[in-house]
């Protein structure tokens, strides 16, 4: 007997010392001293012996019990610094090492100038509405007072997808939608891209974007289309633009006009920006042919209208002094971090 409880003291140690971790304390427990466990199945052999080796084997059994114990508790002591040591080694922030930099995006320039050629619209109560860009023939060209042979469509080489549908050359087809859709009043301004099929250089992309704008109401004049545009303009590009309308032609529009802003450069003396003309060109626009209304179902008598329309690309090359419209889309950091 006495060996046994020799061996099972030697078998406890080695299992012990074999513990990864606190759970197998548990196990190693039940194993030698529980209910069922080694040391308890000699104890109920104490029985057999005789009345002198009884107290004898008493006594080392409960050595064995006592020397058990200890050792579970020092060596769970032991693993569980070994966790704490692990956890700590394992979540060492080394304060030396150089920090990842997050680098915030910008806004394109192109953006950055819409946005606040919305917010300025927006503060005069224009909505902003949309369109398709992939659109048919009669929004592009038919509604707007442009047949089918009418030189007009010459000056805008069309990409078109069939007989009947085209990659829209313009936002004016977005005038036409809002008047089928809404009743007047309307005030509306429609940006987005547009399509037409230009070798690519410095100032043409087959891709630019332009800003419509729409206004339906009773009593619409030229003078509200003066007030409104030389408004916008002088948000723009400060109180002090001077502004002038000159005649000009669109079948959309009776009367219609071009404005031009007096050349920031010289004021209008004429220079290389303004290629000698004192003045820069900035948007088409008219009071809204009666045809025009009444194709979208609205009584010319009763209702008048402007309308206008601006390439995006241009306002944004002369705001930031670009001299080359690729560098819109070619997506450069060095020239995207500049804004
Ligand atoms: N759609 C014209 C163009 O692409 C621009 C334009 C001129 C729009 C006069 C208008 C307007 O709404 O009234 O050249």
């Amino acid at each position: 007997m006495k060996n046994a409880l020799e061996q099972i003291r030697k078998n406890a140690l080695e299992a012990l010392q074999a513990a990864k971790d606190e759970k197998s304390m548990d196990e190693i427990r039940v194993k030698f001293l529980g209910k069922k466990g080694e040391l308890t199945a000699i104890l109920k052999q104490m029985g057999g012996l005789s009345a002198e080796e009884r107290p004898v084997m008493g006594q080392l059994a409960n050595e064995v019990r006592g020397f058990i114990e200890e050792h579970i508790e020092t060596r769970t002591a032991e693993l569980k610094a070994a966790a704490v040591a692990a956890r700590l080694k394992a979540e060492t922030i080394d304060v030396t090492m150089p920090g990842k930099k997050h680098t915030l995006g910008k806004q394109h320039p192109l953006s950055l100038v819409l946005d606040e050629i919305k917010d300025i619209f927006m503060g005069m109560g224009f909505d902003v509405a949309q369109g398709p860009e992939v659109e048919y023939d009669y929004y592009n060209f038919e509604a707007l007072n442009i047949p089918k042979d009418h030189p007009a469509r010459d000056t805008q080489d069309t990409f078109y997808i069939n007989e009947n549908i085209v990659l829209r050359t313009q936002t004016s087809p977005v005038q036409i939608r809002t008047m089928e859709n809404r009743k007047p009043p309307i005030r509306i301004i429609a940006p987005g891209r547009v399509y037409r099929s230009d070798a690519v250089d410095a100032t043409h992309s087959p891709l630019f974007h332009q800003i419509e704008g729409l206004v339906v109401d009773k009593g619409v004049t030229m003078a509200d289309l003066k007030g409104t545009l030389e408004i916008f303009v002088k948000k723009l590009y400060g109180e002090n633009s001077v502004v002038r309308f000159r005649p000009h032609h669109f079948p959309f529009t009776e009367p219609s006009a071009e404005l031009d802003v007096q050349c920031f450069a010289c004021h209008g003396e004429g220079c290389r920006l303004c290629k000698g003309e004192g003045w820069i060109e900035i948007l088409g626009c008219g009071m809204v042919h009666p045809k025009v209304l009444s194709i979208c179902g609205i009584d010319p008598e009763e209702y008048s209208g402007f309308a206008f329309g601006m390439g995006l690309e241009r306002i944004v090359m002369r705001r930031f002094n670009i001299d080359d419209l690729r560098l819109f889309y070619e997506n450069d950091l060095r020239f995207l971090n500049q804004f």
